[in-house]
């Protein structure tokens, strides 16, 4: 059969499918974990027998759940335990020292593997020479680091003497790394001489030094010697990573702490142009994530490989890279590099190498490869396959039947797994091979997990649309917003009260109970599964000295869910052109990273604005996305609308 043919079937088969509303658990599945969502009774004990068997107390708790300070919930409150002696110490304490941690996979092809015992040794060394630093308990230590295997030692060695690790995503600019150093007071930062990206080398370090060289609250820079990328050291501050191991004492014994105690911040976008530090504790988090690592994913840790394609900087890779896998024991692979880069088929190239039985993806990369066709896919053997899910965004149903039936070989059940930076783990999600799945719907709430659906005033709703709130604790919530608890109660628990966590999506309940997410109710745009605020664009963008104006809104994407759109007032009586879109765009990739660069930029004279000068981006969201106008009575001034209609008319002919 010709690939054309072949493709023309795949389509055949997909519009076929897409009549499907509901597909049974793969018959040839058979789930290796108990759970019964309907037995929990109390979730109280539910959580605390979670937390006695999965995990490694040095001090037993004895109170499982402290609410009487809502929000500010305390789990396991009066237990102690460390988060690195439950990822390494413990393994390797029961003869799994050369169980492999990680198939670390270099961009060029590059191959390291990772024992546990390799991991505790490094780890160990890179904690003393932390505190050779001056490092200790409480301390904020910034990690800017790609996807290489330091980076995972660096967290474990922050967990293992109870400094708080802060990362910030590779992609973003040092600008971002400045403002996330400098709101958390970090004492250290992890970096790395370059970075490498499809073939080609960029300096870190320097670019650093350039915007935090005069940080006086920042006293070390560590450096991973990565790329051999020529990096300015500065005597007394800057230190190398390899130096630093060399020169510290082998042994490093893991500190109890209190279950409470912090075990990182991670900065998140929300309704404003300042982050969020969204703070994770000790005992409930790790419990949190060791859970549902391995009951979403049906782990076994004595055969299973498993992969997350996401990048360490972000939640999912906190949580299903490092913590939740290495809790668990389990073996992983890790991938340096692009998705298409030596080719489009490197993702299947390593799953076949590496055996992948469970791979767990975003759907923006799953409605890419299906555009780069199955033909990739098909170069491979996904027969080792047994599970595969996704994360970060809504899943039209053509790329769930595209992932079911190109990757999963329509015998893995799939799990469309809904949770955030501020839940820890994983919050809704089909059971595998025992909830029939709809395409779309990421299901029900995992046993332990209280999701309601209320309308405008907080009635609950029992069917149809409504806003996503949780209406109990649960042990791996955020516990507040780091130095911010006042706009941690604001953000999360002043709409609904103080017992009542407001999500910031809306969802849909159907006649059988399924939820389906329905996206953000705030100023928050979901591009490619990464979340960014408009305020934090918007105030890039107006931060060029050629711009008197901007609002930012989000267009629904093919490609990456939602795209960035910005609407743009010049200084003076200037109208940008082609260079000008060039030159912003890559402004904001400057201050912020490239993925918060607009896909579209649309000239205007004037925004449309109520009387009190309020910019309204609903009218600007009809724009973008070409739809009948709203109601544009309250404006100052309605011909600005007409103006901007007239503008993306032209735009089109062009
Ligand atoms: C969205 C990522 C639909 C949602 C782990 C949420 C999803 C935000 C799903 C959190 C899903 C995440 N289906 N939407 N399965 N998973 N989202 O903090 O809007 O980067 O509020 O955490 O992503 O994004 P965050």
């Amino acid at each position: 059969m010709s690939s054309s043919e072949a493709a023309g079937n795949l389509e055949a088969k997909l519009e076929r499918l897409l009549a499907v509303e509901t597909f049974d658990p793969p018959a040839g599945f058979t789930p290796r974990h108990q759970v019964d969502p309907d037995a929990v009774g109390d979730p109280e004990q539910f959580w605390a027998e979670q937390a006695r068997t999965l995990i490694d107390w040095d001090t037993p708790f004895v109170k499982i759940l402290d609410d009487t300070n809502p929000p500010f919930y305390q789990w396991f409150g009066d237990g102690q335990l460390n988060v690195s002696h439950n990822c390494l110490d413990r393994h390797v304490a029961a003869g799994r020292g050369d169980k492999v941690a990680y198939h670390w996979h270099g961009e060029e092809g590059e191959r390291r593997t990772i024992t546990y015992a390799d991991l505790l040794a490094e780890t160990q060394r890179f904690a003393n020479g932390l505190k050779s630093l001056g490092v200790g308990r409480g301390d904020v230590v910034g990690i800017f680091l790609p996807m290489i295997p330091e980076v995972v030692v660096a967290m474990l060695a922050c967990a293992r003497i109870g400094a708080v690790h802060n990362v910030v995503f590779g992609g973003f600019a040092a600008s971002a790394v400045r403002e996330r150093m400098e709101v958390s007071d970090a004492k250290a930062l992890v970096t790395v001489d370059g970075a490498r990206r499809k073939g080609k080398t960029a300096p870190v370090k320097q670019s650093v030094d350039a915007e935090l060289g005069d940080l006086a609250t920042l006293e070390h820079i560590v450096v991973v010697r990565s790329t051999g990328t020529p990096a300015p050291m500065l005597d007394g501050r800057d230190v190398w990573y390899d130096e630093l191991l060399a020169a510290a004492d082998p042994v490093c014994p893991a500190e109890p702490l209190a279950a409470e105690h912090p075990l990182f911040i991670l900065y998140s976008s929300g309704s404003t142009a300042k982050p969020k530090g969204i703070l994770h504790t000790t005992g409930g988090y790790l419990t949190g994530v060791t859970y549902t690592h391995r009951l979403v994913f049906d782990l076994d840790p004595a055969t299973d490989v498993f992969w997350c394609s996401a990048d360490v900087g972000w939640i999912t890779g906190h949580s299903y890279i490092v913590y939740g896998p290495l809790s668990n024991g389990a073996t992983s692979v890790m991938y340096e590099g692009a998705p298409d880069y030596p080719d489009k088929d490197i993702w299947w190239q390593l799953v076949e190498e590496y055996k992948v039985t469970i791979f767990y993806t975003a759907p923006t990369a799953i409605r890419t490869c299906m555009k780069w066709g199955a033909r990739y896919p098909d170069r491979h053997d996904l027969s080792s396959l047994r599970l595969i899910g996704t994360v970060g965004e809504p899943i039209n149903p053509k790329a769930w039947l595209w992932y079911h039936t190109v990757i999963g070989g329509e015998r893995c059940p799939i799990v469309d797994t809904w949770w955030q930076t501020e839940t820890g783990a994983i919050m809704i999600s089909p059971l595998p091979g025992r909830t029939p799945t709809k395409p779309g719907s990421a299901t029900r709430p995992l046993p332990g997990i209280s999701p309601a659906l209320v309308d405008e005033e907080g009635k609950p709703i029992e069917e149809g649309t409504g806003i996503l709130v949780i209406t109990r604790p649960w042990p791996s919530m955020l516990r507040t917003l780091y130095r911010d608890d006042e706009r941690f109660k604001e953000t999360y628990f002043s709409r609904f009260g103080p017992e009542t966590y407001l999500v910031g999506d809306a969802a849909r309940r159907d006649a059988d109970g399924y939820l389906w997410i329905i996206g953000r109710i705030d100023d928050v745009i979901n591009v490619s599964g990464h979340r960014l605020s408009t305020a934090e664009v918007e105030s890039a963008i107006v931060a060029h000295e050629g711009v008197a104006e901007a609002a930012v809104v989000a267009q629904a994407d093919e490609d990456t869910g939602q795209s960035i759109v910005a609407f743009v007032t010049l200084s003076g009586d200037r109208v940008g052109d082609d260079a000008d879109v060039a030159e912003l765009r890559d402004h904001v990739a400057k201050r912020i990273g490239k993925l918060a660069r607009p896909k579209r930029i649309i000239w205007a004279d004037d925004l449309p604005k109520t009387r009190s000068g309020k910019i309204m981006r609903r009218l600007l969201r009809d724009i973008a996305e070409g739809r009948e106008l709203g109601d544009v009575t309250t404006l100052r001034d309605p011909g600005v609308m007409a103006a901007l209609q007239g503008k993306i008319a032209a735009a089109a002919d062009d």
